[in-house]
Parts: structure tokens; C-alpha cells; sequence
């Protein structure tokens, strides 16, 4: 059975590049073992990460598990836990946006205000974002 889970958090500290890139690289080895798929947004501005997970109930419960209890960030907010029929992001073994190459008038149509606060975002809106987002500025 197919689920697929959305949280929103706060990085421990600044963000920086190296961070992201040693979060990506550990989580794209990993995912693709165990057929875990989703998005990762980071917006350096806010501080903040929008991530989307999808695969077996077991993988997904596993790893987000880890990633709650991961140092690098905190405040982790569950927005959306579902059972699916089909994955949404199935191309991705962890999808990259970063929310600086997005133009701001995309980020207005789901938010109060340009500067993007992901806890702020019901499941189903953080999920439409990120939809988009990843098919236009995603790496
Ligand atoms: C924002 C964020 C997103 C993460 N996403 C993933 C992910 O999709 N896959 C993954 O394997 N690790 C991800 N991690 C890393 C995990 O939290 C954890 O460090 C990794 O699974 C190794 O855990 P272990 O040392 O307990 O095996 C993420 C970490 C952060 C801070």
C-alpha cells in the first residue's frame, strides 16, 4: 500500500549549499533503495523546508521517523499523511527546488505574502506547489 506524507520545517541554522547537497546526495542513494520518491523544497530566504515523500506505509513511516529526529532541522510539522492510489512524483528519488529561481507571483497564488512559510500551507495547497514548482524549477 501506497502513502504519501507532507511536513514542513525549520533548518537548524542559515542554510547553506553544502547542506542541501550532503541532505540530497544522502537521501537520493537511500530513497532509491527503498522505493521512496518525492520533492525536497528549501527556501533559504524563510529558513525553511516543504518535503513530500511517497512510497510503501513501512518506508515512509521509517524515514520520516529519521528525519524528525534529524539535528538539522526542527519544528517539524506534519501537514498531510494520506493513503494513495498512485504516486505524484514518481520520476523523483528526491527531487531539489530551491525557492530562489521562483518567481514570486507563482508563490502569491499560495500564500498570504511572496515570502513563502511552508507551516502555514494546508496538505493539500503545500502539494499543488509543489506540483508545479517541480515542473519548472526542480534539479
Ligand atoms: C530537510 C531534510 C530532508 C531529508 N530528506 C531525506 C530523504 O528524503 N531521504 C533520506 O534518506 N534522508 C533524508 N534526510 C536525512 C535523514 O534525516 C537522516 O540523516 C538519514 O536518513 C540518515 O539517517 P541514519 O543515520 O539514522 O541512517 C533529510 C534530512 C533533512 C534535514
Amino acid at each position: 500500500m501506497l502513502v504519501r506524507l507532507v511536513y514542513a520545517s525549520r533548518a537548524a541554522e542559515p542554510m547553506t549549499a553544502k547542506m542541501l547537497d550532503t541532505v540530497l546526495q544522502q537521501s537520493r542513494g537511500y530513497n532509491q533503495s527503498r522505493g521512496i520518491t518525492g520533492v525536497l523544497c528549501a527556501h533559504e530566504a524563510g529558513n525553511s523546508f516543504l518535503q513530500v515523500l511517497e512510497g510503501s506505509r513501512e518506508e515512509v513511516n521509517r524515514l520520516y521517523n529519521k528525519i524528525v529526529r534529524d539535528d538539522r532541522h526542527t519544528d517539524v510539522l506534519l501537514l498531510g499523511y494520506a493513503e494513495i492510489g498512485e504516486r505524484r512524483f514518481s520520476s523523483w528519488r528526491m527531487g531539489r527546488i530551491d525557492l530562489k529561481q521562483v518567481n514570486p507571483s507563482t508563490l502569491l497564488r499560495y500564500s498570504e505574502r511572496a515570502e513563502l512559510d511552508p507551516s502555514t500551507l494546508s496538505a493539500e495547497r503545500a502539494l499543488a506547489l509543489l506540483e508545479e514548482l517541480i515542473t519548472t524549477v526542480a534539479g
